[in-house]
């Protein structure tokens, strides 16, 4: 487990000097600054090394997934950029989002900016895939776009049920996972059974990344966490937690789950109260059951791939996920 660590660290540093050299200009200096600034913010880069862990567990090689890992990481940025603007969000990776640190109109043209660097990206792969590996990304885009709809459209609605949200996570965040699994898998010439099983390993692990990312919102560290805590019970996000709190809480408990559902969102300081809501009735838990439940399938699938290395630092990935507190 340790190797997988440093290894995942040289990767990371690896995808870090290639983001960078994704931009040289420095002028304008309104769309260059900010744009250097999401850049440099650090971020796990998780999706960048599943394309390139799917592609050598195919037989491909990192060099040949590189452009493609870089791609989806500042495709990924664009989307955080774009996201925080629609959640109010005040910090991202410990730091003011780019909205806040300048302001909308600046974080929307980054944003822009950031889906074309993407597509440059993306189109200097070197693989007979290549049309395909287009299509697979743009329908990602066009996905994550149906997603965030559906997250905001859910803000106004009372009656969101626990389909609508796994519909909902698996188009905002599942896809860009299961994109960049099967674009390893294509870059890197798997079988067509290879490269369903990896695609399938993406989008188990994506919902499981999402409701990780739901249940952190309420029990990370703040600090290690990097994004305000509870910003989803202030939001009135139809997350996981507060639907199954809903299907759950009796009471003067329900009457102050119904509250946030009915007002869009509560004061920040309902926010504990919330929380020990999801402690007593056991949401957390539930939470981190069906995470569980996720990862399973998730690995199951990765039963089909040959016995490599690249195969086994998946499993690893895998449990990344399942256990990151950030
Ligand atoms: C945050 O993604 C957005 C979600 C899909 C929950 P990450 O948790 O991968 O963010 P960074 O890139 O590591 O900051
Ligand atoms: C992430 O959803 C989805 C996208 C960024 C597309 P969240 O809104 O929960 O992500 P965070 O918590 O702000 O990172
Ligand atoms: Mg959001
Ligand atoms: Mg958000
Ligand atoms: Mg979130």
């Amino acid at each position: 487990m340790r190797s997988y660590e440093k290894k995942y660290q040289r990767y990371r540093s690896l995808i870090d000097q290639k983001i960078h050299s994704c931009v040289r200009k420095h002028e304008p200096v309104s769309l260059y600054e900010p744009m250097k600034y999401v850049l440099s913010a650090g971020g796990k880069r998780m999706r960048p090394l599943l394309i390139v862990l799917s592609c050598e567990a195919v037989g491909g090689t990192m060099n040949e997934a590189m452009n493609a890992a870089v791609a989806i990481e500042v495709l990924h940025n664009f989307t955080l950029v774009h996201d925080d603007i629609m959640d109010n969000a005040e910090s991202r990776r410990g730091r003011a989002t780019v909205h806040k640190r300048w302001d909308s109109n600046v974080a929307i043209l980054v944003g822009d900016e950031l889906v074309a660097l993407a597509y440059r990206e993306l189109l200097r792969t070197k693989s007979k895939a290549i049309a395909q590996v287009a299509d697979v990304f743009t329908e990602g885009v066009v996905e994550v776009c149906e997603g965030q709809a559906y997250d905001k459209e859910f803000e106004m609605l009372h009656d969101v049920s626990i389909d609508d949200y796994l519909l909902m996570i698996a188009k905002k965040t599942g896809k860009l996972f299961s994109v960049s699994s099967e674009i390893g898998g294509l870059i890197g010439e798997g079988t067509d059974r290879e490269i369903r099983a990896l695609r399938s390993f993406g989008t188990y692990i994506g919902r499981a990344f999402q409701i990780q990312d739901d249940l952190l919102d309420v029990i990370a560290d703040e600090k290690e966490f990097g994004k305000m805590i509870g910003g989803d019970i202030i939001e009135g996000k139809k997350t996981f937690l507060l639907i199954k709190a809903y299907e759950r809480a009796q009471g003067k408990d329900k009457k102050l789950i119904n509250s946030i559902i009915r007002n869009k969102g509560t004061q920040k300081k309902n926010i504990p109260l919330v929380k020990e809501i999801y402690e007593r009735y056991d949401i957390l838990q539930l939470a981190k059951q069906s995470i569980e439940k996720d990862i399973r399938q998730a690995n199951l699938q990765l039963e089909k791939l040959r016995d490599t290395s690249a195969r086994e630092m998946l499993f690893w990935f895998s449990n990344m996920v399942l256990n990151r507190q950030f």
